[in-house]
């Protein structure tokens, strides 16, 4: 039955003529013999397979397709936001590490909040105070110092060429471009004419950015010091200052990508691997598992009311504890190890009634006793040797605040409205907030990214992870279970149709088709509330098969490709 809800789905995005549902083979992805990269834009990932063919690792791979996102697929690739890589080297080496961005030291939390304590419309999401000191260049730098193989430089210049030479646009590129041109004069004191095109992009047209290639030059020549002091730098705090931003040179020249320990678990005798705080990510993501680890799930179908109803309630239960307790550990005592005890998932899980919906105001977060411990993108890697990268990045909101840097030619994220501006104020996601993510100097904004590797007997099975705001944790849940439980493919489970809900508002958010209306109503007739909205998230993913070929998944809601050899 899977198989045909998989069907349907695609019949919505892609063949509006299909009509009836007929059983076929589910869709398999690229298969490899060695090494793999999936990412969201074509040119990225052959860039990323390049670095491959050429002896590179997966982290030196991981580089040089972040900078090609930057370049190609500027929604959301960058170099002005920040992210979070979790990687797992082929001697089962682990790390994490956080290149989120931080709230300017001149900034406070309540610098979105006017006079009478009101929030101030549109003021951390467009325009230059909405920007955090951006991360990635650091992570990039950081993460290549420890692990990377090839030279930086050559890195750096297949991005460097993409910006110089010129690329052309996809279909849905084009259509992203014009939906933001409004923005992007609103946000900038000096239009971006290289994004701006009078009479509408078109697929195909191409696009240099001649600005951005020598910004890169700076990276490419001076490695990190190339962005955080120096010319690049200074055009930042122009900006800035034509702009009433926050960002300072002392902001930039203080940054650090820091290591972090990852959050690791298991769920079906197999190994989990994720991302902590910064972000919620990898907390959620082990809540989330344990929550439904008991039951029967294989021999459920992947969208039948009962486990559309448990997971819901699975949901509402970690996303109540997300808003209270999760914050940048290095200034709030985030109770980690409480949140991810086997123990607190069960006890959690108590008022879970099998037949009726729980009403979001009646779930309040957890309590411990003791010490308080959409757009974005995601790639993964494996190499040759067996080493993978999970990197998910962002500039938060698509085309992040809007403001390019003049005369660097990048855009900057509006990532601080993934603080709590205000408590109790839903961000742009409808994430609540609290005290553990108020805003301070320095502190790095939640998020909820969920880059994620995954093991079994000690070998390497599974890279994953998306974009989707506060829908990330949820399709990265729904895709582990699709291939653990459900036993699909790697494709199979990226494409599969999928659900949401996050404790407030009070709503399960379905693609459209992606439940049948029979089950609807079984759920409706539970007490909830179901919504249709646009597709949810775009995983992008690699699964290692019983073979040792490398199976790519690589979201059909995008223009996501796999590319590998
Ligand atoms: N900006 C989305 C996130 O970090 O969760």
């Amino acid at each position: 039955m899977h198989r045909i809800a998989t069907l349907f789905f695609a019949c919505t995005l892609f063949f509006s003529a299909c009509n009836t549902p007929v059983e076929e083979a589910p869709p398999v992805g690229l298969l490899a013999d060695s090494a793999m990269v999936v990412s969201a834009h074509p040119l990225a990932s052959e860039v990323g397979a390049d670095i491959l063919k050429q002896g590179g690792n997966a982290v030196d791979a991981a580089v040089a397709v972040q900078f090609a996102l930057a370049v190609v697929y500027p929604v959301a690739g960058n170099i002005g936001g920040g992210g979070f890589m979790v990687s797992r080297m082929h001697d089962g080496e682990l790390s994490a590490l956080d290149f989120r961005e931080r709230a300017p030291f001149s900034g406070g939390r309540d610098m979105y909040l006017d006079s009478l304590g009101e929030v101030i419309p549109k003021s951390s999401t467009l325009g230059h105070l909405a920007a955090g000191v951006p991360g990635s260049v650091a992570g990039m730098y950081t993460a290549h110092q420890r692990y990377g193989t090839l030279p930086w430089e050559q890195l750096v210049q297949p991005a460097i060429d993409l910006a110089a030479n010129g690329f052309l646009l996809t279909e849905k590129e084009a259509r992203s471009y014009n939906s933001h041109r409004e923005r992007f004069l609103e946000a900038n004191t000096v239009a971006p004419a290289f994004l701006l095109n009078e009479s509408g992009w078109n697929p195909g047209d191409s696009v240099v950015m001649k600005d951005l290639a020598w910004t890169l030059t700076q990276v490419r020549d001076m490695g990190a010091e190339g962005f955080y002091t120096g010319e690049v730098a200074k055009k930042i705090v122009a900006e800035m200052v034509r702009g009433n931003g926050m960002i300072s040179l002392d902001d930039l020249a203080e940054y650090e990508a820091v290591w972090r320990d990852p959050v690791v678990f298991s769920y079906r005798g197999h190994r989990i691997i994720s991302m902590p705080p910064a972000s919620s990510g990898g907390i959620a993501l082990a809540q989330l598992l344990q929550m439904v680890e008991s039951y029967p799930l294989a021999d459920w179908e992947p969208h039948s009311a009962e486990k559309v109803h448990l997971f819901t309630e699975a949901e509402r239960r970690v996303y109540a504890d997300r808003s209270t307790h999760l914050g940048d550990t290095d200034f709030y005592p985030v109770p980690r190890e409480s949140l991810i005890d086997a123990a607190y998932a069960t006890q959690r899980m108590a008022s879970f009634d099998a037949e009726q919906a729980t009403d979001s105001e009646d779930i309040a977060s957890g309590e411990f006793s003791g010490p308080k411990s959409e757009e974005t993108t995601h790639f993964s890697i494996v190499d040759a040797q067996g080493n993978a990268v999970s990197i998910t990045t962002t500039l938060n909101g698509g085309m992040g605040s809007h403001v390019v840097v003049d005369g660097a030619g990048f855009l900057l994220n509006n990532e601080m409205d993934d603080f709590s501006i205000k408590p109790g104020y839903p961000n742009a996601y409808g994430l609540i907030g609290a005290e553990a993510n108020a805003i301070e100097p320095g502190k790095r904004m939640l998020s909820s990214m969920t880059p994620t590797i995954i093991e079994k007997d000690g070998q390497l099975k599974m890279v994953v992870g998306t974009p989707g705001g506060s829908t990330i944790i949820t399709s990265v849940f729904q895709t582990i279970v699709n291939v653990l439980d459900h036993g699909m493919g790697m494709q199979e489970a990226v494409a599969y149709p999928r659900f949401h809900h996050q404790w407030k508002p009070n709503l399960v958010y379905h693609e459209v088709d992606a439940i049948p209306s029979e089950i609807r109503n079984a759920l409706q007739n539970m007490g909830h509330t179901l919504q249709e909205r646009g597709g949810i998230g775009r995983v992008d993913a690699i699964l290692i098969l019983e073979d040792g070929k490398l199976e790519g998944g690589a979201d059909p809601r995008g223009d996501d490709m796999a590319a590998g050899y």
